[in-house]
């Protein structure tokens, strides 16, 4: 039998499957209510907008939505996406967008062009786990910054930035999600939103800005995306369609400085030539319709109901001393719990009651957060949202009382 521990690479070596894969498993038996995954909710798909589109393109272009296609992108779909983002305040041109399959490969493509083995980047504390999982196969080493209520914690990035100097480190890029955030939901507002460009123009680092939920938002005043504050060429955007038309297609768009791009794609031509052009062709006439901006209402009047009905429940099932931040958009509730509980205890026993959520400490890089987990509230169906809150609020008063009990305990035993 071969020995693959000889054969494999470094980089494979460091690679690990993710455990929460393995948890999101268990979440998917049936009668389970999970609040785990942060997928899009089906009755969200434009099925049968889609179904036309597709008609459309196999009638009018056959002989290019099923050809292959250039590395960078269709044509049509890069033009109406710049203009889509001129629309919504930033200066974009086509030569500094790609179309990449998902958000995901950005952040793989990014990595693969920015990062050696020992290189560090910047993080905020809690952070998407799909980034960190991508950044930590290019074997770089991650530096983290409080998120708060208010997104990343300025001052602390500051200070991180001044210690890597004084190390005489310079971080290649700093990541954030500014706008509800996953997995806390919160956004940064708009006067940190200019401290952390100039922070980043001090310093001199990049800053990825992911957004894949910015056009998502029920409540209060869009905050300007980091992209249209910038005027150094600093910041590099990913958006994606996955939240806003179907996850299934793949496609999302990654704008930058035209000489980061083309490196992009280049490293993006040897890892899968194109992105599916199909996909591509589906979505530049779901926007170039008119289709995306009616969708959006849609979605948006369906996930805020999903999110006060969550909000709600929560007020009403969850103990005192659960605290939460309410979200203005996006998909994601975060909820910290008192210091003596552990969510990743906890997971068995709300699962034994049927009812799922992810283990905050997941989205960290470093060991924290066990007290913390993160709910989706868009994948749920009204009733399951109310039913699955009401059982995972008795699961989390049980656990409360129990450790409340043994930390007693502890207390008089002499
Ligand atoms: C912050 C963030 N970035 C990137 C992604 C990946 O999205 P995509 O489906 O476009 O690969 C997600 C998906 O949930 C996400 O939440």
């Amino acid at each position: 039998m071969v020995d693959y521990s000889h054969i494999f690479s470094e980089r494979a070596h460091g690679m690990k499957a993710s455990e929460i894969r393995e948890l999101l498993k268990l979440t998917q038996r049936p009668g389970v209510i999970s609040f785990a995954g942060g997928l899009p909710n089906p009755d969200a798909f434009p099925k049968e907008t889609t179904r036309e589109i597709i008609n459309e393109l196999l009638d009018e272009m056959p002989e290019k939505v099923l050809q292959y296609g250039s590395t960078e992108g269709v044509p049509e779909l890069r033009e109406v996406l710049a203009k889509n983002m001129q629309d919504r305040g930033m200066k974009v041109k086509k030569n500094q967008i790609m179309i990449t399959h998902g958000s995901q490969q950005a952040l793989d493509l990014l990595s693969k062009v920015l990062l050696d083995p020992g290189d560090t980047i910047v993080v905020g504390s809690p952070t998407y786990l799909g980034a960190t999982g991508a950044f930590r196969a290019f074997q770089c080493r991650m530096e983290t910054v409080p998120v708060r209520e208010n997104g990343m914690d300025m001052d602390a990035l500051d200070s991180k930035l001044k210690e890597l100097d004084k190390e005489g480190k310079k971080p290649k890029f700093i990541y954030t999600v500014p706008t509800f955030q996953n997995p806390s939901g919160v956004t940064i507002p708009g006067d940190k939103r200019k401290k952390l460009l100039e922070i980043a123009s001090k310093y001199d680092v990049l800053v990825v800005e992911d957004s894949p939920y910015s056009y998502l938002r029920y409540e209060g005043e869009p905050q300007p995306h980091l992209m249209s504050l910038d005027k150094e060429e600093r910041v590099v955007r990913l958006q994606t369609f996955s939240k806003i038309l179907a996850p299934g297609f793949r496609i999302a768009w990654t704008v930058g400085p035209a000489k980061l791009i083309d490196k992009m794609v280049i490293a993006k031509q040897a890892t899968d030539l194109c992105t599916n052009p199909f996909g591509q062709y589906v979505a530049w006439k779901y926007i170039a319709s008119g289709a995306l901006d009616e969708h959006l209402e849609k979605i948006k009047k369906l996930y805020n109901e999903k999110r006060l009905t969550m909000l709600e429940a929560m007020d009403e099932h969850f103990p005192e001393e659960a605290k939460w931040k309410r979200p203005e958009g996006g998909m994601f509730i975060w909820v910290t719990l008192p210091e003596y509980i552990n969510t990743r205890e906890m997971f068995e026993k709300a699962l034994q009651k049927n009812v799922a959520y992810v283990v905050g400490d997941a989205f960290y890089v470093e060991n924290e957060g066990y007290n913390t987990m993160r709910l989706n509230f868009s994948h749920s169906s009204e009733e399951e949202i109310k039913e699955g809150i009401e059982r995972l609020g008795k699961v989390i008063k049980q656990e409360i009382s129990e450790k409340k009990g043994k930390l007693r305990e502890t207390l008089i035993t002499p």
